[in-house]
């Protein structure tokens, strides 16, 4: 496995590998889900490539970039582990050199959900996997569906941008009780970590009753908000049943539909979300 930082050394990298290459971007600290985009990478194509870049464009002020967890020797082995050919561990320097304006923003897609909590989110995510993009020019690139919007988003600005890639999005890695796997996790304290539980079975209570043939979205928006209501040290900051591809909040369920949430348990915001088909 190569591991490479500077821009020159990635693209002498990138240069030998001749086929299909696939790129996981990540932020480290990686968990099962992380393995699991490398997983269907290696499946899927010739090489693969990781990235690990804790994007500072992407925290809002009020956010947890310095403290977000980071481990390197252990990524690496865990990456090498999994089988992956290079690593690409740019700083932040080479990310935004000095002078750096120049950004890329989708619109209306990044304005709900996330986009509302976290203003300039969006943007950072996008400028920086574009340049992810243009450095590594990998034939597919692997997301995972826990961030929905993001995954809704990164495809909207792919088709935009005519960038020959295709994306892929892969599902949600869960632990055996239901919390779907995050690098934030482990900011939970015991009793938040099994108070956490409540956004997988807000989710499944809501899909529940869209299973029993209800297709009022405030009905199901609002069961989510009871049952995450039953939790005490939840505090819900939105629920949501959307458009899956464009992320407008519906009144009626007809079509691909994402029922998200975000939610603090004391300083830790934690989202998931379930798709129905
Ligand atoms: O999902 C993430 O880890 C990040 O948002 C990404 C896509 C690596 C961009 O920094």
């Amino acid at each position: 496995m190569l591991i490479v930082t500077r821009l020159d050394e990635l693209r002498s990298a990138r240069s030998l590998l001749d086929g299909k290459l696939g790129l996981v971007p990540t932020m480290g600290y990686l968990h099962e889900g992380h393995i699991s985009l490398v997983r269907r990478a290696k499946a899927e194509c010739d090489y693969v490539a990781v990235s690990i870049f804790v994007n500072p464009t992407q925290f809002g002020p009020n956010e947890d970039l310095a403290k977000y967890p980071r481990d390197l020797d252990r990524d690496l082995h865990l990456l090498e582990d999994a089988g992956v050919d290079l690593v690409w561990t740019p700083t932040p320097e080479v990310m935004y050199p000095s002078g750096f304006q120049t950004w890329v923003e989708v619109e209306e897609m990044t304005r709900p959900l996330e986009g509302a909590q976290r203003p300039g989110h969006f943007r950072g995510v996008t400028t920086v996997v574009t340049k992810l993009f243009n450095a590594v020019q990998p034939t597919k690139a692997y997301f995972g569906q826990k961030d929905a919007q993001q995954a809704a988003v990164i495809r909207r600005m792919t088709e935009d941008l005519n960038f020959p890639i295709e994306i892929v999005v892969c599902p949600i890695v869960r632990e055996p009780d239901g919390l779907a796997m995050s690098s934030r996790n482990i900011y939970l304290d015991a009793h938040q970590r099994k108070a956490a539980t409540v956004l997988y079975r807000s989710l499944s209570a809501a899909k529940e009753e869209y299973e029993k043939g209800e297709r009022d979205a405030e009905k199901l928006r609002r069961k989510m908000k009871e049952v995450i209501a039953s939790e005490p040290l939840a505090q819900m900051q939105y629920v949501s049943c959307a458009d899956y591809d464009t992320l407008q909040e519906l009144e009626k369920v007809t079509g691909k539909t994402l029922l998200s949430m975000a939610v603090f348990f004391g300083k830790t915001r934690l989202i998931d979300n379930f798709v129905l088909e």
